[in-house]
């Protein structure tokens, strides 16, 4: 393994910051509904129901109506608090599995969702609305263990077959019915133009023209069209993220977007158009800004576009706590997100107060009335199309606990991973030949987690194994079921060794999962392996075995050096449960066909690279993707030097690399402060503390219990973690404890913190992960803390520090006592 230098220049953190701040002053762009593409649901308004609503809203109270503007999440509320506040739906967010438990059975969600229910039509009500249940199917119904996981989006989208799009999402809504839920929070149609975003993987194209065609074909498998629409077979779709979630400056997440109009409605807008003639019953506004005005406070574009021009007589959801982030409003009140036309705010925490502040605003006048009933007759719309007066309870409904994962979904899931492949390089390798002998390498190999990314079982999608997906199959198991079905004989070597020489390898490799904001980068790089797949298929070539790389990404990156090594590259995105798939292709059973549909860039800094960029030069265009019918060499292409600089966010020490300006500082209370940079480093003035990197790229502290000091990492600049902590995740350090410390010892985020002592005392003497929920820090300002971690003691302590990260949360991860 190359030696990696500790620190590497950071930079572009400044511009960054510049950019953010230019923003807050911009005024927002006006809006010109005509630019807009009109549409048309193709439901229509039925008198009658319309009829039986304005009778419901006559004899609903206030309150009664703000209940059903509200969604909580399920782990903030109790079921006698549906009746009592008469709320309308509740959402599990990802990884809010029942019982904190990931490994949970369609009968324990069930049992989590009924008494629920059970509480929204109890008897004693003037008016009785049955609460309906919404889920994150984003890949397959994907909180829930043994659901079939289709690729995400990025790799539907290479796979250009809207046919495919329809089924997978008639199969994903049989899985939610299955589970007794009605609503998916399903499909996003964001149009990704900066692929350092974090959810470039949950869009299906850069170029709206895939989008477009995707968005019809999704919401009509996932609601049923015409005689099926919203039968007890299909749920609830909702387009999201409305709007510009794709086109933030840079790729950041929840980010501000300085498009023009015309290209907000042209790139962004459009597929919202066909979500709506599709039928789409929800529409979810988006966390990002445009022109400094967040989405969901921006009128114009909710009400006048949205509900004007394209004719939306659904109801728009809120994202998660997103109305907090409008100047002037909090968690729990936010009346401009509603008088610009969201209908349900997303509440997960804090939704009590929430409910207390919007029946005084109705009262007060600060939401007119007129408001709230048009928000509650969408919600009551969508809940007569749903049938839901009429259905029974989740438990007794005929779709309920039908298997899932089941044979006709995963076949499903397998085509699409066989068509989503895209073949980048092929210099005469593959198909694999019938009876060879093949090693199968790399840490990607038999690894489901990292196949199916972000939004599985748990939000992030970081803390699974293989025995968290009973019934997929890794790309291992699948290759070799069909080698050895052909007569072959399949190696599984993760590093490569092995006692028998193969006639090929294939190295299947990637990133490693992520979710929103925390897969956002600096750059379009492969941080995830750090280089060990360059190094493992340079190792194999050495021996002259002929190598297939096999990438596993959530967008397209820089990885010339990989493409170069290996004689044949396939792009596999993140195809999900069915590694099958990968094989069907490689083995030649079936061509590939997949294009792509993002452009593949020939730098790291190559982004925002799309179709139609003027001076396009991309590596591999928009479209590309070779076959076997197609064949054609690959000449060696242009590499760049170094690409591991600025590394993933919020991981700020990784591997001996620190993230995009972050480091850390050696500091005591007698004002004396120094960075350390790579070579030992005594703390002068007291030399209570003294770093020093060790071989492997983690850092050696010893306190000398002289003085009280403090090991730091933060940036120049205060950090912003306010949203990590929103999604409760944890600060995670990895540590070898060397001696164990004589006095108390603190870990802090800026300038709040909790005791480690008992963790250090017990800890052994290998490494192990010490991570405390950023919610127990909430004394500092977490949306500018000067530090993201703080060990501080005054007495003695030895310790090494190989990792540090934000994770997210443990189920029964506490704060630590005093
Ligand atoms: C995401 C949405 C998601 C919601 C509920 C948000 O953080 O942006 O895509 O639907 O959470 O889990
Ligand atoms: C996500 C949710 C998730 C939560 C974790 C949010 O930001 O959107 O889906 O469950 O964080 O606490």
């Amino acid at each position: 393994m190359s030696h990696r230098p500790l620190l590497r220049a950071a930079a572009s953190v400044a511009a960054l910051l510049l950019a953010v701040s230019a923003q807050a002053a911009e005024k927002p762009a006006t809006v010109h509904p005509k630019l807009w593409p009109a549409a048309k649901s193709p439901i229509g308004l039925d008198p009658v129901i319309e009829k039986r609503i304005t009778d419901m809203l006559a004899r609903m109270t206030v309150e009664e109506k703000v209940g059903q503007v509200i969604q909580p999440e399920w782990k903030s509320i109790k079921p006698e608090e549906v009746t009592q506040y008469h709320i309308g739906s509740i959402e599990n967010g990802g990884g809010a599995v029942p019982n904190g438990n990931k490994h949970a059975t369609v009968k324990d969600w069930v049992d989590l969702i009924e008494p629920y229910y059970q509480a929204s039509v109890a008897p004693g009500q003037k008016v009785t609305i049955p609460l309906i249940w919404a889920s994150d199917a984003v890949h397959g119904h994907n909180n829930v263990y043994g659901a079939t996981l289709f690729p995400h989006n990025i790799g539907l989208g290479a796979a250009h077959d809207p046919d495919l799009l329809k089924r997978i999402g008639e199969a994903t809504a049989a899985e939610v019915r299955s589970t007794g839920m009605d609503w998916s929070f399903a499909p996003t149609i964001a149009v990704a133009r900066d692929d350092r975003w974090g959810r470039t993987y949950e869009s299906y194209s850069e170029d709206p023209a895939i989008t477009r065609q995707y968005a019809a074909a999704m919401v009509s498998g996932i609601q049923g069209a015409g005689a099926t629409f919203l039968d007890d077979h299909h749920v609830i779709a909702t387009a999201k993220h409305f709007l510009g979630d794709g086109s933030t400056d840079g790729g950041r997440d929840q980010g501000n977007s300085t498009v023009s109009e015309a290209d907000l409605a042209r790139l962004h807008g459009a597929a919202y158009a066909d979500a709506i003639n599709a039928g789409t019953q929800s529409v979810m506004a988006s966390y990002n800004s445009w022109h400094g005005t967040k989405m969901h406070g921006n009128k114009a574009l909710l009400t006048d576009v949205l509900k004007g021009r394209m004719g939306f007589d659904g109801f728009i959801m809120g994202d998660w706590l997103a109305h907090a982030q409008i100047p002037g409003c909090s968690n729990s009140d936010c009346a401009p997100a509603f008088n610009a036309g969201l209908d349900i705010f997303n509440a997960p925490q804090d939704w009590k107060p929430l409910y207390a502040n919007l029946v005084r605003e109705v009262k007060d006048g600060t939401i007119p009335k007129a408001r709230l009933d048009d928000a509650v007759r969408r919600i009551l719309r969508v809940k007569f199309r749903l049938k839901v007066f009429d259905q029974p309870s989740p438990a007794n409904r005929p779709e309920t606990f039908k298997p899932i994962g089941t044979p006709e979904h995963r076949a499903i899931a397998r085509e699409a991973v066989a068509k989503s492949l895209v073949l980048l390089k092929n210099n005469g390798v593959l198909p694999l030949k019938a009876g060879a002998r093949v090693l199968i390498a790399g840490d990607g190999a038999d690894n489901i987690a990292m196949q199916s990314g972000g939004w599985t079982l748990s939000w992030q999608g970081a803390d699974n194994t293989n025995a968290d997906f009973p019934g997929a199959t890794s790309i291992y198991e699948g290759l070799k079921a069909q080698i050895e079905a052909s007569g072959g004989q399949a190696l599984y070597s993760p590093d490569g060794t092995g006692p028998q020489k193969p006639d090929v390898a294939i190295v299947i490799f990637g990133e490693t999962p992520y979710a929103e904001f925390m897969g956002d980068q600096s750059d379009v790089a492969l941080h995830h392996d750090n280089s060990e797949s360059l190094e493992l298929i340079k190792k194999l070539k050495a021996q002259g075995i002929p190598v297939v790389a096999v990438m596993m990404s959530g967008r397209p990156l820089y990885v010339n050096p990989q493409i170069n090594a290996a004689d044949a590259f396939v792009a596999a995105w993140l195809p999900g449960s069915e590694g099958e798939g990968v094989a069907d292709v490689l083995t030649g059973k079936r061509d590939f066909s997949g294009k792509l549909s993002f452009s593949w860039p020939k730098r790291p800094d190559q982004t925002p690279l799309n179709v139609g960029d003027k001076d396009y030069a991309p590596q591999f265009a928009y479209g590309f993707g070779l076959s076997y019918a197609a064949p054609a060499e690959t000449p060696q292409l242009p590499e760049v030097a170094d690409t591991t600089k600025y590394g993933e966010k919020n991981v700020y020490l990784s591997k001996g690399t620190f993230w995009n300006g972050y480091k850390l500082t050696l500091s005591d209370n007698a004002q004396h402060r120094m960075d350390y940079v790579g070579s030992q480093a005594t703390l002068y003035g007291t030399a209570a503390l003294t770093v020093s990197p060790e071989t492997d790229g983690a850092v050696k502290a010893v306190w000398n219990g002289k003085a009280r000091a403090a090991l730091e990492v933060g940036a120049d600049a205060p950090s912003d973690i306010a949203r990590e902590a929103n999604g409760a995740m944890m600060i995670a350090l990895s540590i070898r404890v060397n001696a164990t410390p004589s006095a108390e010892v603190r870990l802090g985020v800026g300038s709040a913190s909790v005791p480690v002592t008992g963790w250090l005392k017990n800890a052994s003497t290998s490494y192990a992960t010490l991570a405390v929920p950023l919610s127990c820090f909430k004394a500092q300002n977490l949306a500018a803390t000067p530090t993201v971690a703080r060990i501080e003691t005054a007495g003695a302590l030895d310790i090494s520090v190989s990792d540090i990260r934000l994770t997210e949360t443990r189920p029964g991860a506490s704060c630590p006592a005093e």
